[in-house]
């Protein structure tokens, strides 16, 4: 039974925001099946954590805060509440649309505080291993062109797949993926893209996210 849900977004469309209106409907969904679920809200778009500095990244491996400033020491504890909040969830509901076939870039400020050796990852002898596994992630995935099934994918998606691999590589495998692709080509487009992304939840919560 799911206790703790992460969800988060970071799309910079507000109420027009694709990935905005899927991950509320994949929250609602998990709500409706688990009513004693707490949610815990995170929009980067609305907070970005900052691009990384040098002395800052130094600092969160070190834990050395000496010769910090005032804002660089806000930083840390700001990744460190990041990192424990990611650890604290049973569940992570991210919304992921794809920017210049990447993430936007705050989603990414936020990989870059969460994904920390010790803490969501180890190096062993035998290579890296994840500290973070056990918990399910579902994708919300929007998308202005097709990319599924097609060669763009492997071309040009570095949106979904960037993502499966860095959770991988925090040691998260259960990862579901909702997406709504096509939705710059048009207002049919955009209807298809919804109704078959909210089929997509639906067969996500019959099969395997009730609990
Ligand atoms: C800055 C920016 C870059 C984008 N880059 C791409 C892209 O590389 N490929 C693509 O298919 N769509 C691209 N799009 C379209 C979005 O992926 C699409 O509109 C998606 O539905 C946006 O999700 P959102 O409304 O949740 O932000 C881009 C949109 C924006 C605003």
């Amino acid at each position: 039974m799911t206790k703790t849900l992460l969800h988060i977004d970071s799309s910079a469309l507000g109420d027009f925001s694709t990935s905005r209106k899927l991950t509320a409907s994949i929250v609602r969904a998990w709500q409706q099946a688990n009513p004693h679920v707490r949610v815990t809200y995170r929009d980067l778009a609305a907070a970005p954590p900052a691009h990384l500095t040098g002395r800052v990244m130094m600092a969160m491996r070190s834990r050395d805060l000496t010769g910090l400033s005032d804002e660089e020491r806000v930083q840390i504890a700001f990744s460190d509440d990041l990192v424990e909040e990611f650890l604290a969830a049973d569940a992570v509901v991210i919304g992921a649309p794809m920017y210049n076939f990447s993430l936007p870039t705050p989603l990414k400020a936020w990989i870059d505080r969460i994904a920390q050796a010790g803490r969501t990852f180890k190096y062993t002898e035998s290579g890296p291993v994840g500290l973070a596994g056990g918990k399910r992630v579902v994708i919300a995935s929007s998308r202005g062109g097709m990319y599924a099934g097609t060669p763009l994918e492997a071309a040009l998606d570095h949106q979904e797949a960037y993502l499966r691999g860095v959770l991988g590589f925090t040691g998260i495998t259960d990862v579901a993926i909702v997406r709504a692709e096509g939705t710059n080509m048009g207002p049919e487009a955009v209807e298809q893209a919804m109704i078959s992304a909210h089929e997509q939840i639906e067969r996500l919560f019959v099969t395997s996210l009730a609990a």
